[in-house]
């Protein structure tokens, strides 16, 4: 299976965080037709995602660069919310896998190799009209090859609306 770099970024490297996330914000305000989010500013950028300065002053929040054989692909970010209230280790906050490595099992081996690094429970919650991610995890996850305990619920409340899928992975021997 193709080989993904997993790397926390440094703190000089949240401007390379903020130029995927406008990538990212992007591909998802696909999602966001009839919705207020999603609107480009008038210096042709989406707005800041809020939460990236935490990124490196909360220890539970993780940011990770992706790369292959050097060459950026996509980002993770990682934090320990609990969208069903029961507590997890890690949550797969965003992921994004740049449009070009896509379909080459790209997000896979990298989703397999940031679980590896980061033994213990996890949640990943997707956007109920993100259909494709949705196939992605159900797969992802299910893949891996020390995951245990897969659950998927369904959440539709003011704070979260579509599945989360709850899992183990096991620390490797
Ligand atoms: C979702 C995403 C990470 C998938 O990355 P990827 O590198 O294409 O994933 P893989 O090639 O490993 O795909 C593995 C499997 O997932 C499923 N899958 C991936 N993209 C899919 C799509 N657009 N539609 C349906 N199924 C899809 C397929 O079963 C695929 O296997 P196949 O190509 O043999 O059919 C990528 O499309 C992305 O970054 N999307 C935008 C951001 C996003 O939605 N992130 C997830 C937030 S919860």
């Amino acid at each position: 299976m193709t080989t993904i770099d997993v790397t926390p970024a440094r703190p000089d490297e949240k401007p390379v965080l903020a130029n995927l996330m406008q990538l990212y914000i992007h591909d998802f305000s696909e999602h966001w037709a009839g919705m207020a989010n999603g609107e480009l500013q008038n210096d042709g950028r989406f707005p800041a995602y809020p939460h990236l300065d935490a990124y490196w002053s909360d220890p539970a929040r993780i940011p990770l660069l992706l790369r292959r054989e050097g060459v950026l692909i996509g980002f993770a970010l990682l934090n320990d919310h609990a969208h069903g209230g029961v507590a997890v280790d890690r949550n797969m906050a965003e992921f994004f896998i740049v449009r070009k490595h896509r379909r080459g099992g790209m997000g896979t081996a990298a989703a397999h190799a940031v679980f590896s690094r980061y033994p213990g429970s996890w949640e990943a919650a997707v956007a109920r009209r993100n259909l494709a991610a949705l196939a992605f995890w159900r797969k992802a996850i299910a893949s891996h090859p020390h995951v245990r305990d897969i659950e998927e619920i369904d959440i539709s409340t003011k704070e979260w609306n579509g599945p989360v899928i709850r899992f183990r992975i096991l620390p490797l021997a």
